[in-house]
């Protein structure tokens, strides 16, 4: 079995970060959402590993993945203009051959790894079998209806009228039967080759295609407060005591990852939270469900349950809460009262 990760597309979504960095490379708990993907695929055992990537970000996620070698898996860099998932499969139809394959949306985020998803796929021969998650606004994915055996007789992208609230999350297994399904498609009309038409497609040429439900908590790195959430679970998860820096006059308490070079003085951090090499914290209240970046520098401040990326400065602010602060972002007060002073770019969002 091959895996095809989905690394391209606009990602408008997520503006203002997305000016500045691919979406599958924004940072939970300091690490890429596309490290996330690409573990469960390498602890599933699959090594051949064909990574989509678009013209305006394909670099940087090259410069991230490079090789594959960190997660032991062979990459092969597919350039694809973003014309939608089915031709982003089209686009990987060699380096894909007649092999079975796992598509893997490199956005999304499970709480779980995908060893069990892949047996089922295998034990019953299936043409394709999709994940399922019940949501709340059914109108933003794609959506299936399963008769009584757990057989998919439906799928339809974004439905204005949504038939089920079972939204197909961003992870797939197809056998080679796709590549036909999506030879018979035509463009939808937002002017993309939907992944969803060829599953449908499968369904109307008679083929078995089911459906696994998750149970774990799922992102598909929609929003601001998204980001948090999966922050958090990410942090609860995943978290180990971990001191690679310095601390001084200090609390550290519970699970907090101290990265190299850090410097912790006369702060209170609480876990679970992790703080970016050479980052530097003082008189200051960090945490919990907070990750700092690298290189960032919290004076006089009080934070929790936000992301701060790299190279950041925030200084005397006071209570800063359930915030997504972008890379090199200052946040500072203002000495004169009842004064704002803003500077922000195209798409930000403040709340006072
Ligand atoms: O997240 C789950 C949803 O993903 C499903 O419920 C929908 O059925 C499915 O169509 C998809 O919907 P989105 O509109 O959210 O897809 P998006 O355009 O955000 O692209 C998903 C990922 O695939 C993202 O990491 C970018 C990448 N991509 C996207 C397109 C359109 C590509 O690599 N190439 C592309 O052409």
């Amino acid at each position: 079995m091959k895996a095809l990760v989905l690394s391209g597309g606009k990602g408008t979504r997520l503006r203002p970060l997305t000016f500045t960095t691919a979406k599958q490379l924004i940072p939970i708990a300091n690490k890429p959402i596309l490290g996330y993907v690409l573990d469960p695929i390498s602890n599933a055992g699959i090594t051949d590993v064909g990574v989509i990537i678009a013209p305006e970000t394909g670099q940087e996620v090259k410069n991230y993945v490079k090789d594959g070698s960190s997660w032991n898996i062979k990459v092969t860099y597919l350039l694809q203009e973003p014309l939608g998932l089915a031709h982003a499969v089209k686009t990987a139809r060699n380096f894909l051959g007649d092999d079975d394959f796992i598509m893997y949306l490199g956005d999304n985020l499970i709480g779980k790894g995908v060893n069990a998803l892949i047996e089922k796929f295998k034990n019953e021969d299936l043409a394709a079998l999709i994940l399922l998650k019940e949501v709340e606004d059914p109108t933003r994915f794609g959506i299936a209806v399963l008769d009584s055996k757990g057989n998919v007789v439906r799928v339809v992208e974004k439905p204005k009228n949504p038939p089920t609230n079972l939204a197909l999350v961003g992870i797939y297994l197809f056998s080679p039967e796709i590549h036909k399904a999506i030879d018979k498609i035509k463009p939808s009309w937002r002017g993309e080759l939907e992944i969803t038409d060829a599953i449908q497609e499968l369904i109307n040429q008679g083929y078995k295609v089911k459906a696994e439900k998750l149970e774990t908590w799922w992102l598909d790195t929609g929003k601001k407060d998204d980001i948090l959430y999966a922050n958090a679970k990410i942090l609860d998860e995943y978290i180990k005591e971990e001191m690679c820096g310095e601390a001084q006059e200090s609390k550290i308490e519970g699970r907090v990852s101290i990265q190299r070079g850090a410097k912790i003085i006369n702060s209170t951090i609480r876990g679970p939270s992790i703080i970016g090499a050479e980052c530097i914290i003082e008189n200051s209240f960090i945490g919990p469900y907070t990750s700092i970046g690298n290189n960032t520098v919290i004076i006089d401040s009080s934070i929790e349950y936000s992301v701060i990326l790299d190279n950041a400065f925030v200084k005397e602010i006071e209570k800063l809460e359930e915030s997504l602060i972008g890379r090199n972002v200052r946040v500072i007060k203002n000495q004169k009262r009842n004064t704002l002073k803003l500077h922000t770019g195209d798409y930000s969002e403040v709340e006072i």
